[in-house]
């Protein structure tokens, strides 16, 4: 469907449910990460890219305090500002209203549809699509003045911790406000400083799903956070971002440790595929992602039997390199390969994984 008709279509959808038309309407894309994972919530360096799939929003305010929305993933449903959160997804809506009070936000009911082809529970950041989603088309529907992307994700972020109750870092709502798809943004998490990228000419990255969901990964995530603050309390640094692998020489590898050696070793990685992106150098980025993920398998400890599984039979179908994408412990793998081989590359990886399947190419 080209972006009018779904545009069209989620407007009807909006004025059937709700019987007018909706305020404002907004649009936001989900991300892979190209290569820098974990190392967001350590201040550290990211390299992700948007995908072409995409959350589209339509909403217009109430008079009363209900906030009701409809969602071609998620069930209908409906709850008052004030209810308490409970894991549904209008909590999203409810966090984005709070976030928004700082800048004249007001805490007003609200009519929602939403519509989206980014699979939830993917390492595609669906829930950050959402929120920023959900953030520029209440700023237009309550008319506030306007704000940037920056802070856009900063909001975003805060709905996902004090809203939803993941800690994540700011890698996935900068990039879903900042970018544009088939853009690779290398990000400092520390001073949130980017710069736009381009792929390696003739090569596209193929997003694939394993077929197998995110499982356990709230719990996983936010003890893996709590282990880096520990390995940077042992290191004496105030964030892994300050570690060197020079620090590691007389410490007993234990999984504090282990999570470090990761972080410090992938923020290397980072900055070796910019320079890869700087001078075309397509092999070399490959290769450090294959790293990568090696680092997530043994080090980190967050990939899976399928994850593995699928990153061996891209690179085995001639992709120059393949990690595992996101958060970890299922969902999708980003391989790199040449642009003319590409779909021959992931038809064959997925005959190989049956329960896996394509889900976008980004290329320039
Ligand atoms: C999730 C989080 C991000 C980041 C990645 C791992 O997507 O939302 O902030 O930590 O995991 O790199």
């Amino acid at each position: 469907m080209d972006d009018e008709h779904s545009r069209n279509h989620l407007i009807k959808s909006f004025n059937n449910q709700f019987g007018r038309e909706p305020m404002a309407l907004a649009h936001a894309h989900g991300r892979a990460n190209l290569i820098g994972e974990h190392t967001d919530y350590n201040d550290g360096l990211v390299l992700p890219c948007l995908i072409s799939n995409r959350t589209e929003v339509a909403l217009a305010i109430r008079d009363d305090d209900l906030v009701c929305g409809i969602s071609n993933q998620f069930l209908t449903g409906h709850k008052a500002i004030y209810d308490g959160l409970d894991g549904h997804w209008l909590d999203f809506v409810i966090g984005a209203l709070h976030q928004l009070l700082p800048v004249g936000g007001r805490l007003q009911g609200i009519d929602i549809a939403v519509k989206s082809d980014i699979p939830p529970s993917a390492g595609v950041s669906s829930s950050a699509a959402l929120e920023i989603a959900i953030l520029r088309a209440l700023v237009t529907a309550q008319q506030l003045p306007s704000v940037t992307d920056t802070q856009l994700a900063l909001f975003a972020q805060r709905i996902e911790h004090d809203f939803i109750g993941t800690q994540c870092g700011i890698m996935d709502q900068m990039v879903v406000a900042a970018a544009t798809p088939g853009d690779c943004m290398m990000l400092d998490c520390r001073s949130l400083d980017y710069k736009l990228m381009s792929l390696p000419a003739g090569h596209v990255v193929a997003v694939v799903h394993s077929g197998s969901v995110r499982k356990l990964s709230d719990t996983v995530y936010n003890q893996r956070l709590a282990e880096c603050a520990a390995a940077a309390q042992i290191l004496g640094v105030s964030s892994l971002r300050d570690a060197t692998t020079g620090m590691f020489g007389n410490v007993v590898l234990d999984n504090e440790m282990k999570r470090a050696k990761h972080v410090v070793s992938e923020n290397v990685r980072v900055q070796a595929a910019v320079n890869c992106l700087l001078r075309n150098d397509p092999s070399g980025l490959g290769n450090l992602m294959n790293k990568s993920h090696d680092s997530l398998c043994d080090d980190y400890e967050v990939s899976s039997p399928e994850l593995d599984r699928l990153v061996s039979s891209l690179r085995s179908a001639g992709a120059l390199g393949a990690r595992l994408t996101g958060a970890g412990f299922g969902g999708c793998v980003v391989a790199l390969c040449e642009t003319a081989s590409a779909n021959d590359i992931v038809s064959r990886a997925v005959e190989m994984n049956p329960d896996s399947y394509l889900i976008d190419f980004i290329d320039n």
